[in-house]
């Protein structure tokens, strides 16, 4: 079974609207790309511009979360539907930084996964263990906690990002082969929730991805992309990394 890669990339807190230039030219890098998937997922305040600029384009545009409920009186909050209406065509839900700063658990996760299905929007459900977890040798307790707690069962509209949090930002990455090892326990978890819909999620890498590393991490079986954090900033570096799968 042949999925298509997705490179996603994760700005995170950055950006202003002076970054549309890197944008740009994430959209002209793009181009030679026919295999691959391409995804920026900027701050909320830049999604409808971004849209516009990569409109026509094969690069989507996702946001980093949404809210749960489609409107109502939550401060601060932004829905699902209100990324679809500002141009989005994905959202990340269950970030660690999220988990961990936002106290989001499994079941808050799940609520947002069902919201951006709702919204008609890809969902990008990240799970990963924190170095502690790996140390103690509950990786795989984990990671099947985390799915099991925030995928409802049958959902296809899908992608899992499996991001070791340890390996977030810190320039330290598993080995390949630790890598394959938890990408196909991924994929039995979801055999086992989704069933044969399983062999068409995508499940991404995610955590330290440079392009140094890129051509082996995504060479990986059961390692259908990346999503990369840092790295998206620069177009030159993210364009390195989509370009992988050519
Ligand atoms: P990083 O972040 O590539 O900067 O490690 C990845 C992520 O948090 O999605």
């Amino acid at each position: 079974m042949a999925r298509r890669p997705l490179v996603a990339g994760n700005w995170k807190m950055n950006g202003l609207k002076s970054s549309i230039g890197e944008l740009e030219k994430i959209v002209a890098g793009a181009r030679s790309l026919r295999d691959t998937d391409v995804m920026i997922c900027p701050p909320a305040t830049l999604i409808e511009s971004f849209a516009a600029a990569a409109s026509g384009s094969a690069v989507t545009i996702g946001g980093q979360d949404c809210h749960a409920q489609a409107e109502g009186a939550y401060t601060g909050e932004i829905s699902a539907e209100m990324l679809r209406d500002a141009g989005a065509r994905a959202v990340i839900v269950g970030h660690s930084e999220r988990r961990q700063y936002h106290c989001e658990t499994n079941e808050v996760v799940r609520a947002k996964l069902l919201a951006a299905l709702r919204a008609d929007l890809l969902a990008i459900l990240c799970v990963g263990e924190t170095r502690a977890e790996r140390d103690g040798g509950r990786t795989h307790e984990v990671v099947d906690s985390q799915l099991d707690g925030s995928l409802p069962d049958g959902t296809k509209n899908v992608v899992i990002a499996y991001e070791p949090i340890w390996a977030i930002g810190s320039g330290e990455t598993p080995t390949a082969s630790d890598v394959g090892a938890m990408h196909g326990f991924i994929r039995e978890l979801l055999a086992v929730k989704c069933g044969q819909a399983a062999a068409e999620i995508r499940i991404l890498y995610g955590g330290s991805v440079k392009p140094s590393n890129a051509k082996e991490l995504l060479a990986v079986d059961n390692v259908d992309g990346a999503l990369v954090g840092g790295a998206s900033l620069k177009a030159e570096d993210f364009l390195a990394i989509a370009g992988v799968y050519g």
